[in-house]
């Protein structure tokens, strides 16, 4: 018989088996997740592994369910990215609020044979607003470009800056009218409208790009002025060099600009903090930001 400390299923220590995660997608490959959950386990001394899992485009919950089960380990918990979040909505046996709210999950916790669904991208994007870009919105004008996924993602952290006014613009206006209306109970209502129709609307001090359209490196439609002077433009989308939204807002006069690597890094911290109940550091956090900005 093996010794099960030799197995690596020892009961204490260095010998137990490793907790595993992994973040699914498709594709996945191109996914800065595992580097920089490695970091945080590096960082805050928790013993895990965290790896990419291609799941196929129909079998995402097939995909999951083998990784739950695998043997080697013990599967905790994983990140959900593109096209998945909403499968993974669906697939969860329970949801956090602000998964509801999202209508989408990004963090599953494998619990007692049952998936409990999270969502940390708003709170990781109000993160990196508030602490690292240091902006505050509460009171000031904020327009949200978008109305898909990405967009329903962050609208309620962007209700809880206490803004006076939320815009949400998109190219079709029917589906920004649906996402405003569907956060009408709130405590400010958001009015939705078309990109044409942000012509009649005064400055707003923070632009939010959830469109997808820097993917395809094209740039919006926005009328001049809708940035004000001492404005942030914020892309959820980031890559090498500057993004066409940003490039925009830089020659519209937005004064501040950022992409969402922060946004990445902070809703990791979150998630990472949702399955182990430690925060990394903000050190540690954006050393993290800067070494994948310079990768
Ligand atoms: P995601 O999960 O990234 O939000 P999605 O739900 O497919 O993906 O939503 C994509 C968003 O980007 C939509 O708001 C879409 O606008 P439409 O609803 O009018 O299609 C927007 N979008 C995509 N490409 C765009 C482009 N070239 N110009 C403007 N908006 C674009």
């Amino acid at each position: 018989m093996k010794n099960p400390r030799q197995t690596g299923h020892g009961p204490r220590g260095a010998s137990r088996p490793l907790d595993r995660y992994a973040v699914f997608g498709n594709p996945v490959a191109h996914s800065r997740s595992p580097q920089i959950h490695a970091a945080f386990a590096r960082a805050t001394g928790e013993r895990l592994r965290y790896e990419p899992r291609l799941a196929p485009l129909d079998g995402f919950a097939e995909a999951v369910r083998q990784f739950i089960s695998g043997r080697e380990g013990c599967a905790k918990g994983a990140n959900v990215t593109a096209p998945f979040k909403e499968e993974a909505f669906r697939l969860a046996d329970e949801r956090t609020p602000r998964a509801l709210v999202a209508g989408a999950v990004n963090t599953l916790c494998f619990q007692d044979g049952r998936i409990l669904g999270d969502n940390t991208d708003g709170a990781g994007l109000a993160r990196d607003i508030t602490e690292n870009l240091a902006f505050s919105a509460a009171g000031g004008r904020i327009l949200l470009l978008g109305a898909g996924g990405a967009a329903r993602g962050v609208v309620e952290a962007l209700l809880a800056f206490s803004p006076a006014a939320l815009v949400i613009a998109n190219r079709g206006a029917d589906k920004a009218k649906a996402l405003a209306s569907a956060f009408a109970g709130e405590r400010l209502a958001p009015r939705g409208m078309g990109f044409a129709a942000l012509a009649g609307e005064p400055a707003f001090d923070l632009v939010i790009n959830a469109t997808s359209a820097s993917l395809a490196g094209e740039a919006l439609p926005l009328p001049d002025g809708i940035f004000a002077a001492e404005s942030l433009a914020y892309d959820l989308m980031y890559g090498k060099g500057e993004t066409p939204f940003l490039a925009q807002a830089r020659k519209g006069g937005a004064a501040r600009r950022a992409d969402g690597l922060g946004m990445l890094v902070e809703q990791a911290a979150e998630s990472f903090f949702v399955w182990r109940g430690k925060r990394p550091e903000a050190a540690t956090r954006r050393s993290l930001m800067r070494q994948l900005r310079d990768t």
